[in-house]
């Protein structure tokens, strides 16, 4: 083991903002109040509720009444296809193969439980949308719900959302887009948007884990997913993680504070990793479109060897946090759906850097020349590591 920490897995979590946590704290401890009862303690927490509202709406530029609090991307994603699918009887989806599995997974339920009609958009090896092929999808198909990710998270793949919902308007397709790689990363305008749908996480930016929020236009309103009170205005029933929303908001506040230096920052950290790998591995890649896509994202490609499942384990082993390209169900690893839409090379190790303003120059140094060394003697020396530890490198990969 060595004493070195290194955390390169931002698309996957973030740490809490200390001045988040601080944000949080009175609404853990003194002030517990149910925001649905008639009491004092009830009625600050329900203030505090309704302030995050406005301000993430004040931020996204959109109405308060078009914000809905959820336990997250998943369920927010969860929410807005299956309700938006139930309340205007759509008959067609559309999405794309390298979606997050919470959009792929609720889809197919649908389509299982619905019969509704599934269609996925065409997309290139760096992971982007054919925009004609969406054109054609659309044609003659009414009743059609379209969902794409703004930011893929684990290539960083940027989508052009105006464009999308430009297209969805014009073939009057509903349309949704799972955001949440990229809100607080990149501003958004909802005035200047056609999108019914949208999802965020909070603990993607230095927010709460189990804090996110759907949007949903008041152009379409759609019936609740979850059942129960009348919370969310009978959107999404349950007591309200007052805590987690209020964090949300103010994670969302320090972001767009520090979005054009944070990104500037991030996106320079990411250009020296692209550099020194570049010189340091001969033939290593990139997967996504580099010139295009999320700062806050590397997805590294190495050239194919025997040992390279080797190497997440061992920059592990070195103190460094990263993520790989293969998830592991029932023992086997597979590849993971994102690689393999795009068709790239399944020899190839996949490595996914994910970065914050709280990593240093020194940090993608330090990862940089261990991932090289790493390498150079995984290829050399083929026995790496002890074969118990090979059972132990498939995990599942989180977000
Ligand atoms: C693109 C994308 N969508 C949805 C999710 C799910 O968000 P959450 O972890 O808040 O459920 C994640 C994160 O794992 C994600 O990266």
């Amino acid at each position: 083991m060595t004493d070195m920490s290194i955390y390169l897995d931002n698309a996957a979590t973030t740490s809490l903002h200390p001045e988040v946590f601080d944000a949080m704290k009175p609404w853990l401890t003194d002030n517990y109040g149910n925001p649905s009862s008639i009491h004092s303690y009830g009625r600050q927490a329900r203030v505090a509720i309704e302030a995050a509202r406005n301000n993430i709406a004040g931020l996204i530029q959109c109405a308060s009444s078009e914000i809905f609090f959820t336990s997250g991307g998943t369920e927010a994603n969860n929410a807005v296809i299956t309700s938006a699918t139930e309340s205007f009887d759509i008959q067609h989806i559309i999405t794309s193969p390298v979606e997050h599995h919470s959009v792929l997974h609720t889809i197919a339920h649908l389509e299982k439980t619905r019969g509704t009609n599934v269609s996925f958009v065409d997309i290139d090896q760096k992971g982007r949308i054919n925009t004609d092929h969406l054109h054609d999808l659309l044609k003659d198909t009414p009743k059609t719900l379209v969902s794409l990710m703004e930011a893929n998270n684990e290539i960083g793949t940027l989508t052009p959302l105006i464009m999308i919902s430009e297209i969805c308007k014009e073939h009057n397709a509903w349309f949704h887009s799972d955001t949440v790689q990229a809100v607080a990363h990149y501003a958004h305008n909802l005035n200047h948007l056609q999108i019914d749908g949208m999802s965020a996480s909070g603990h993607k930016f230095h927010g709460p884990k189990g804090a996110g929020f759907m949007f949903i236009s008041k152009r379409s309103r759609i019936r609740p997913f979850i059942y129960g009170g009348p919370q969310e205005h009978e959107m999404r029933a349950g007591t309200e993680n007052v805590a987690g929303i209020v964090g949300f908001a103010k994670a969302l506040d320090i972001a767009y504070d520090n979005m054009a230096d944070d990104a500037t920052y991030i996106q320079k950290l990411k250009n020296q990793m692209i550099n020194s790998l570049s010189s340091a591995i001969k033939d290593v890649a990139f997967n996504g479109d580099l010139s295009n896509s999320l700062y806050t994202i590397l997805n590294v490609s190495l050239p194919a060897s025997e040992s390279n499942q080797l190497v997440l384990f061992n920059l592990d082993l070195a103190g460094i946090a990263a993520s790989g390209g293969s998830a592991c169900s029932a023992g086997a690893v597979q590849e993971s759906h994102v690689i393999k839409a795009i068709g790239a090379d399944p020899n190839r190790e996949v490595v996914r850097f994910s970065f914050s303003a709280l990593n240093t120059e020194q940090d993608i140094k330090l990862a940089t020349d261990k991932l090289a060394s790493l390498y150079q003697e995984l290829k050399t020396n083929r026995s790496g590591v002890p074969k118990e530890v090979r059972v132990n490198t498939k995990t599942e990969k989180p977000g």
